[in-house]
């Protein structure tokens, strides 16, 4: 298998999913448009939700995106994890009331194993335990082995974010081999890091009103989800998702600055993933117009940069460094997020002000 990159794959993806018919649309903003359930954009169909409720008409029935996403639940575990990040890009193909369960199956198998060349026999899918369709597709017309497709209840296979459009789901795992684990943990639908899930299949249907009341959409709908550094996590057989190819230039960029290196000292090494995610995501925050403040968005931007800050001085570095990450975070990432590129020293200004203060 080729170990494509970050950039690489992303284009693949948006690539395969036009040749089908979609249209790639850019990344929407990371702040919500007309949405207050959530405080910054946290999956690729968070921004799509008025065209699968049917309240705004797409401006195609089938369209793809590489969305640019920020979650925080779990800040404290970040750097100390192999799956924790505050940043990441979620790939995604949608249907609003076009195609159903069939084509999202076959394509997301086509994708994995013609386009990325993953080994089919190391893939797993999971269906929701009710789901006898979804099942049936992959056993009969996949011809995956129904000892090999998993039935998961519903915390597993039921895909739903507060308020808005949800379903049951079909998930793509895939088993990185016994060197990423061999415990108890480390088997099908596991909390150890041998089986990673890939993709999330949503076979969107339903509308949560945000209280547990489920209503049928006016339409059928797919909604998928695969977090684009963990599908380069398995291509690239590294360990975890900071190992990646964009995620090891910027920790390559802040050890450079700090005088160290990677894998060599555990405690460092929290540091220099933490300082990467966190000046990643102040660095698109701040291209979407985010300013840091005490409350809201702006508290998560202050939050996040400040803790960046902090683990530089952790490393011994001194004086302002943050510019030179957010430079790192521009020249890999920039390729796809012109408005980086075109906006770096307000960007710039923007986190040098913050990290003097
Ligand atoms: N909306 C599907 C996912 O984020 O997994």
């Amino acid at each position: 298998m080729k170990k494509y990159g970050v950039n690489e794959l992303r284009k693949m993806f948006l690539d395969f999913f036009e040749s089908k018919g979609h249209l790639a649309m850019k990344s929407f903003s990371l702040v919500p448009h007309n949405d207050n359930s959530l405080l910054l954009i946290n999956s690729g169909m968070a921004p799509l939700k008025p065209y699968f409720t049917g309240q705004e008409i797409p401006p195609r029935t089938r369209v793809c995106t590489c969305q640019k996403c920020i979650r925080t639940g779990d800040i404290e575990n970040i750097g100390k994890t192999a799956r924790h990040g505050t940043f990441f890009e979620m790939l995604g193909n949608f249907s609003f009331g076009d195609y159903f369960k069939e084509e999202a199956i076959h394509w997301s198998w086509e994708f994995l194993t013609e386009v990325v060349g993953l080994d089919p026999d190391r893939l797993y899918p999971s269906v929701f335990e009710s789901d006898d369709e979804a099942f049936d597709i992959w056993n009969k017309e996949m011809g995956i082995p129904a000892e090999r497709i998993f039935r998961f209840g519903r915390e597993d296979n039921f895909w739903e974010h507060g308020a808005g459009p949800c379903g049951p789901c079909s998930e793509i795992y895939y088993d990185r081999g016994e060197k990423y684990g061999t415990g108890p943990e480390d088997v099908m639908g596991g909390e150890g890091d041998r089986f990673m899930e890939v993709w999330n299949v949503v076979f969107s249907q339903f509308n949560n009103d945000g209280h547990g009341n489920y209503t049928d959409l006016i339409q059928k709908n797919i909604d998928t989800g695969m977090g684009l550094e963990r599908l380069a996590v398995v291509c690239q057989d590294v360990a975890s998702l900071f190992d990646v190819d964009t995620n090891r230039a910027l920790m390559d960029e802040v050890g450079a600055l700090a005088h160290c290196r990677y894998e060599e000292d555990d405690k460092k090494d929290v540091s220099l993933r933490i300082i990467a995610d966190h000046v990643k995501s102040c660095t698109f925050m701040a291209s979407d117009g985010i300013m840091p403040s005490n409350e809201g968005r702006g508290y998560v931007f202050r939050r996040l940069l400040r803790r960046a800050a902090r683990h530089g001085r952790l490393l011994g570095i001194k004086g302002l460094f943050l510019k030179e990450v957010v430079d790192a975070v521009v020249e890999n990432y920039g390729g796809n997020y012109p408005v980086l590129v075109e906006n770096k020293d307000y960007i710039t200004k923007i986190i040098t002000l913050e990290e003097e203060r």
